[in-house]
């Protein structure tokens, strides 16, 4: 991973408006709004990221990058950000669509269920039909993942990787244990810190803090990072943890089985939110599907310090259907 060769990747950061909530997305590649494409100019596909929670996507943009450098920059790389899990720096522009119409439609849009519908309105209202889709969950992002596949049959999604999945039993795992009652129970006690403690300070202020403190951690970071410290982003992150111990109990294997094909389940070895007997459960489950055990010891937020080894892995399982759509775009796009 050589970093010169990932400074030059164009990524381009976007604040826009879905379902009426503002929304960022980080953009890897040449190509910012798909529709302004000429038709055969347009990238066949999109490799689309749906994250953790919280939904910070600046902390994706190494892996993306990493990703995109290594499926020869073909494809368009897209991170989106939950609803609710960033705001806009003041001096930038929120972007509109025409048809974000259905905005009111969606109740507690903060929520889990909410959460899906908002990556649904996205995928509906920014990518063009034809384009196909390679969606990367990661942790609740994959339970969303699954949540998409199920209720939007008609989008082309051709493959999924569910990386360190919280799909099933999440207020069982060790972690959930923990978070539960906190997440619960304590939401309101968070809330009142947040408001009280957070809130008074100075954006510069938190600013610096956050930048410290993810010095400190020595995490790579571009593009806004402010909202790790915004009391209202940290409410909706604790609010859609909440949720996420609360909903995410049963796996759905009606789903699973539905889409086994397309499907690849990444599970950590040492991953408290997943622990391995989620993984030997489902692997007994459905023998015949995509399902692997981590043989390098990633945790569970691999984005910070693993994310090559993780795009590298996901670049070399893309191989086979990547040269195939490559293979049909032949002819319409020249090569360069
Ligand atoms: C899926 O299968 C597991 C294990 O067989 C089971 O415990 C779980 O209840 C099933 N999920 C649903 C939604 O039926």
């Amino acid at each position: 991973m050589d970093s010169s060769i990932k400074e030059e990747v164009p990524v381009h950061e976007e604040f826009i408006l879905c379902c009426g909530v503002e929304t960022q997305v980080l953009k890897c590649g040449p190509w910012t709004n798909l529709f302004n494409e000429q038709r055969a100019n347009r990238p066949k596909l999109l490799i689309f990221i749906i994250t953790g929670n919280p939904g910070f996507c600046s902390f994706y943009v190494p892996f993306a990058k990493t990703l995109y450098s290594l499926t020869n920059r073909r494809f368009p790389i897209w991170v989106i950000s939950h609803a609710g899990h960033a705001l806009a720096p003041k001096d930038k522009k929120i972007l509109t669509t025409s048809d974000d119409s259905n905005a009111q439609e969606i109740k507690d849009i903060y929520g889990l269920q909410g959460q899906v519908e908002h990556k649904l309105a996205f995928l509906r209202t920014h990518v063009p039909k034809e384009m196909k889709l390679v969606v990367i969950g990661h942790s609740i992002g994959c339970y969303i993942s699954l949540e998409i596949l199920k209720l939007a049959p008609e989008l082309p999604i051709i493959r999924s990787f569910l990386l360190f999945p919280t799909i099933e039993r999440l207020s069982e795992s060790p972690n959930g244990r923990i978070a539960t009652p906190l997440l619960c129970w304590l939401r309101y006690a968070l809330y009142v810190f947040g408001y009280l403690l957070l809130k008074p300070w100075p954006e510069k202020i938190r600013s610096l803090i956050t930048r410290i403190g993810l010095q400190m951690m020595n995490v790579q970071y571009e593009f806004s990072v402010l909202n790790i410290l915004e009391p209202f982003c940290l409410a909706n992150a604790v609010y859609l943890g909440g949720q996420e111990m609360m909903k995410v109990v049963e796996r759905d294997n009606e789903t699973i089985r539905a889409h086994l094909s397309k499907l690849t389940f990444y599970y950590g070895t040492m991953d408290a939110w997943c622990p391995t007997k989620y993984y030997e459960d489902i692997k007994k489950d459905f023998p015949e599907g995509d399902i692997r055990l981590c043989e390098k010891k990633l945790p569970h937020a691999f984005i910070i310090h693993f994310y090559g080894e993780m795009a590298g892995m996901i670049a070399d399982w893309l191989k086979d259907d990547l040269s195939k759509i490559e293979a049909l775009t032949h002819g319409s796009v020249t090569d360069s």
